[in-house]
């Protein structure tokens, strides 16, 4: 089974990605995740991405796509995986259109958590205090809110019209918000 978690920043891609990852046996790709590492290991391209990511704006299409090809190639990605943060525009949501037909593996939903303005913004500034993420600082969140708005968003409309989409609202107890998970991915 693969499943795209869609979402703006706070969300809850990641969070629920999790929840799916343990219970349903299946691999959680975070593009956001992979990038982070390739800075932290100072690799020629997380040095690139660094910062891009730091500004809250998207790293370049080629340099995603290639990370997102070799994890999804390995073993353990080939039963199902949940993708979190991937595609972010419709060059990125064609590719993996065109990558998961390659690979014969089909999609079976796109997955909008669905969460009002006021609770991103309260709950990225509640993980900038405790966790202290670069990108969390109140300019650089309010420029990753508008890129998800501008360039993210209309992303919503492609996997609604292949009949892919479903909404969740994404506010309430992460339990009740995995419960309507599990119900879509049940029909
Ligand atoms: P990425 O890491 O993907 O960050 P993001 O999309 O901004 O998402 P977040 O991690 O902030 O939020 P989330 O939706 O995962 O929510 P979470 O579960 O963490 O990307 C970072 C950067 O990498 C991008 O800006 C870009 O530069 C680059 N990048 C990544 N992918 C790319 C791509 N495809 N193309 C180009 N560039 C790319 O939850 C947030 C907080 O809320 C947590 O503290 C959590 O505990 C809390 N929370 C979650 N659910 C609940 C709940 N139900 N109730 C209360 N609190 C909750």
């Amino acid at each position: 089974m693969r499943i795209i978690l869609l979402g703006a920043p706070g969300s809850g891609k990641g969070t629920q990605a999790t929840l799916l990852r343990d219970r349903m046996n299946l691999v959680h790709i975070s593009t956001g995740d992979l990038l982070r590492a390739a800075r932290a290991a100072g690799t020629p391209l997380g040095l690139k991405a660094k910062e891009v990511m730091d500004r809250g704006e998207l790293v370049s299409d080629d340099i995603v796509l290639s990370m997102l090809e070799e994890r999804l190639h390995q073993p353990d990605a080939q039963d199902g995986v949940i993708f979190d943060g991937y595609p972010r525009n419709f060059a990125q949501a064609d590719a993996l259109t065109c990558m998961l037909a390659k690979m014969a593996m089909p999609l079976k939903a796109a997955i909008l958590l669905d969460v009002s303005h006021a609770v991103l913004l309260s709950r990225l500034a509640e993980r900038a205090k405790k966790e202290g993420r670069a990108d969390d600082t109140p300019e650089v969140i309010a420029n990753r809110l508008k890129i998800y708005h501008d360039q993210t968003e209309p992303v919503v409309g492609y996997y609604q019209q292949r009949g892919l989409l479903s909404k969740i609202a994404g506010e309430g107890s992460m339990e009740d918000i995995y419960a309507q998970i599990a119900a879509v991915l049940k029909n």
